[in-house]
């Protein structure tokens, strides 16, 4: 049962102008929290009603609010946190899935780094998972509600002794005494995100420079779309994937393998690598692939490889070539396993028809068709309404919207088992 009256705890009904948090950090919000957990989100208003007859309504709100955020975050965090945490709105969209963060902070620990300001912690996403490797954590927000929230995290999850929260502007904080520097600038405005590097808060460029002051490595998170040339020659750029998903790319410092290699060499500066795993392509500087007739198989690059710009590594591996010099699917008559791409077995390929593609669908007695497209503007889920009006089967097929040596192509297919 709740206890709603611990002796020595102010009641939330007490403190009126307390941040909806604060309120939540009572005795009484926990048991609050504990009680609205698994609140179904059609069942809200009934709840509402119900314990506001016994609890001050803007607890009420917060408690059900906060519920929410911890179903958000479920995705990102896992239940078992998700449900211990602590979240604003921004904080839960911005934070860092837990799965790149443990990736990230394994690697800064096999740097052997051992603490890390954290410039930009948010709601702590990346700084528990630092914590969790071993390593002290300076974690610093300007938000008071963030940082906050990062402390009550750090508290909620025994990480404490390990998390020094601050509230401060990063540009007034001094980081020395910590060996290594990470940093996630907000990439949003008030018109939603921001695509110029120096437009983030702060800027990238002040970010690289606080990088290059740590004594032994850094990290700087920065979107995934950030184009090549931005990134500093004296930084290792990796994309970073889950799932098949694209999250993140990051510039590494420190890590003895930017781009500016000892005499005249140069080293890998570039990798991708997927989670779960990880799995870690490194750039071998190849040039673009062949372009080729399409063979047996089509590779679809994980998102990552794209992003990197290290299609040509895998199609070397693959012993492939480009179906169209512009478009980022390889091409190959043998079948190689890849972690790097999705590998599908070619059985058809149409000039770009719709009225071809239906007749086909028919004839193969198809259930269920997968639309994949590069270099294509049709949209695929019109195209799929159009051409499978209705499953007259049980096959599965997949078809590629693409260009072949410039000609708009379907391949048709199915995924290697
Ligand atoms: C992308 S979020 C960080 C997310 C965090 N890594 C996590 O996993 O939870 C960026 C954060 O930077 C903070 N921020 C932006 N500019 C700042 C500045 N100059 N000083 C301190 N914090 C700042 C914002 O308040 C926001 O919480």
């Amino acid at each position: 049962m709740n206890d709603r009256t611990a002796p020595h705890a102010q009641p939330a009904s007490q403190s009126p102008d307390a941040s909806p948090l604060a309120l939540l950090l009572t005795p009484e919000g926990r048991a609050l929290l504990d009680e609205v957990r698994d609140t179904d989100p059609t069942r809200e208003l009934a709840v509402a009603t119900r314990l506001r007859r016994e609890h001050p309504a803007e607890l009420v709100s917060a408690a059900l609010g906060q519920a929410r955020l911890r179903q958000r975050a479920v995705a990102k965090f896992g239940a078992q946190d998700a449900g211990r945490m602590f979240f604003t709105p921004n904080g839960v969209e911005q934070s860092t899935r837990a799965s790149v963060a443990v990736y990230r902070a394994r690697r800064l620990k096999e740097l052997g780094v051992t603490s890390v300001a954290d410039l930009c912690c948010g709601i702590g996403g990346d700084a528990i998972a630092l914590a969790r490797a071993g390593i002290r954590v300076l974690a610093v927000d300007r938000d008071p509600l963030t940082a906050a929230a990062a402390r009550a995290n750090a508290d909620a999850l025994g990480l404490a002794v390990l998390i020094e929260v601050r509230e401060a502007d990063v540009t007034e904080v001094d980081t020395a005494g910590y060996d290594a520097v990470f940093v996630d600038p907000a990439r949003r405005g008030g018109r939603g995100r921001v695509f110029d590097p120096e437009a983030y808060s702060p800027p990238l460029s002040w970010a690289v420079g606080a990088a290059r002051g740590a004594p032994r490595a850094a990290a700087l998170k920065v979107a995934p779309g950030i184009p090549h040339e931005a990134v500093p020659g004296d930084a290792e750029a990796e994309w970073v994937s889950d799932g098949g998903d694209v999250k993140e790319a990051v510039l590494w410092f420190g890590t003895g393998r930017a781009a500016a290699g000892s005499g005249g060499a140069v080293a890998p500066a570039i990798r991708a690598t997927l989670l779960p795993g990880p799995r870690t392509l490194l750039s071998r500087g190849l040039p673009d692939p062949a372009v080729r007739p399409p063979g047996r198989y089509l590779y679809e690059p994980d998102g990552a490889v794209i992003r990197a710009h290290l299609v040509a590594e895998v199609a070397q591996d693959l012993d492939g070539g480009l179906i169209d010099a512009t478009i980022a699917y390889i091409t190959a008559d043998t079948h190689r396993p890849t972690p790097y791409a999705t590998a599908y077995e070619i059985t058809d390929r149409l000039p770009f028809s719709v009225k071809k593609l239906k007749a086909l669908l028919r004839e193969r007695q198809v259930g269920t068709l997968t639309v994949k497209k590069r270099g294509s503007a049709v949209e695929p889920e019109e195209l799929r309404r159009k051409a499978l009006p209705k499953p007259n089967g049980t096959a599965s097929v997949t078809v590629f919207l693409t260009r072949v040596a410039g000609a708009p192509t379907m391949l048709l297919g199915h995924p290697v088992r």
